[in-house]
């Protein structure tokens, strides 16, 4: 069984039920709300279930801070992105500390939440860019996003009430808990993790089987929160995820599971963010490829590798498993990297994703040494049903 512990020791649980979730409810007309959005619900749902832990709640004034400033919860534990509720200058207005708040889907009015107010504060977001994304670029998809969000946030801890139902792919849903009693049926020791946001191509093939080579199983964990309007929708990756494993994986060694979270954009950060959740899912190892969670050339191919070495195995607790850029090579007959092939670039199958696009648009399938056929078809099939996003 995976006997990793959660990130701080304990997986938290801030779900609430049965009686206690009644007397919340009673509570929630008297309180006063803060709208949240889609990226904040699911937030408030990856604390709930525990995925990021050891957080209870949204980040305090001294937890933000240290955060920005050193990758490190005030506690000193590693903890890469602020995770913060941003609330409307004018909805502060009935806020106090030391009170509750509900939290509301701005969409739908169901109370997700009630929080327990701990600090009020005002944030420089073009500083939290320059920390956090290295760059205060509203063009970066991260940094636009944070500049969306109002500049006054509120920190506390939850107390969940309601989760979002998701619209599709129920069966891919699964919490922390959850995980970790599957791995351990499964009797899986070192369990992978693999973030992606994209389908699942050669490369990302090959880095996952060479890794499954070395640990008991994969967990495929394809992100499906909020991404970039030109990021390939869930909905079709799903549906190239299943194809893929049904055609070129061992069942028994692979599970596959979403992922709710937002995309941040944020390179190196992301990264070990990204390593620390797998690590709540029940994962002992975690792969990052080159320039991971990056996006545009704001990051450097292996940036999200080295800062891994700003903190101790200890304090990460979860194996990253580095991967150079791989490839497929002509002249070796199968794929590579440049710590495996000798031969020059010019036998090296390089397609870049705005040119992938391009083919699967036309209906044109890139060559079976960057796809599966399957996936290509699934990928074709969306583009003309228009779920494929193009820019
Ligand atoms: S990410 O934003 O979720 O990181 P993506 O889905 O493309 O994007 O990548 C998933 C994982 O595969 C990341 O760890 C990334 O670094 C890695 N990766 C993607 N393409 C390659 C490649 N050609 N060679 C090595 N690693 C790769």
């Amino acid at each position: 069984m995976t006997t990793i512990n959660a990130h701080g020791g304990e997986l938290i649980n801030r779900l609430v039920t049965g009686q206690e979730r009644e007397e919340l409810l009673n509570l929630v007309p008297a309180l006063p709300q803060i709208k949240v959005n889609t990226w904040a619900i699911s937030d408030i749902d990856l604390i709930g279930v525990g995925a990021f832990s050891p957080l209870t709640g949204f980040f305090n004034e001294e937890d933000y801070k240290s955060v920005v400033e050193n990758m490190r919860l005030a506690n000193g534990m590693v903890w890469s992105l602020p995770i913060t509720l941003g609330v409307e200058k004018e909805d502060t207005g009935r806020l106090e500390v030391g009170k509750q708040a509900v939290l509301v889907g701005e969409q739908d009015g169901i109370p997700y939440a009630i929080i327990q107010v701990e600090s009020i504060y005002d944030v420089d977001q073009s500083y939290e860019a320059e920390k956090v994304f290295k760059t205060s670029d509203s063009e970066h998809p991260g940094v636009q996003k944070l500049y969306t969000k109002p500049s006054t946030y509120v920190g506390g801890s939850i107390k969940v009430l309601n989760r979002p139902q998701p619209e599709k792919f129920n069966d891919f849903y699964f919490d922390p808990v959850q995980t970790r009693a599957l791995f351990e049926e499964k009797g899986w020791k070192t369990v992978c993790g693999f973030q992606t946001r994209n389908p699942v191509h050669r490369a990302h093939e090959y880095i996952q089987k060479s890794a499954m080579e070395i640990v008991d199983g994969l967990f495929l964990n394809p992100l499906v929160g909020e991404t970039k309007s030109d990021d390939i929708s869930a909905d079709v990756r799903m549906k190239s995820y299943l194809v893929l494993l049904e055609n070129y994986y061992p069942q028994n060694r692979v599970h596959l599971g979403v992922f709710p979270a937002a995309m941040r954009y944020a390179g190196p950060r992301e990264a070990i963010f990204h390593a620390i959740v797998r690590k709540n899912y029940g994962c002992t190892h975690f792969i990052v490829g080159r320039d991971h969670a990056g996006v545009g050339d704001y990051y450097g191919t292996y940036e999200a590798q080295e800062i891994f070495s700003q903190f101790t195995k200890e304090e990460i607790g979860i194996t990253p498993l580095f991967f150079e850029h791989s490839f497929f090579c002509k002249k070796c007959g199968n794929m590579a990297s440049s710590k495996t092939c000798p031969h020059d670039k010019s036998e090296h199958l390089h397609l870049s994703g705005t040119k992938v696009r391009a083919m699967l648009r036309e209906g044109n399938c890139p060559p079976p040494e960057f796809s599966r056929p399957e996936v290509a078809k699934v990928l074709i099939e969306g583009m003309s049903e228009n779920l494929v996003q193009t820019n």
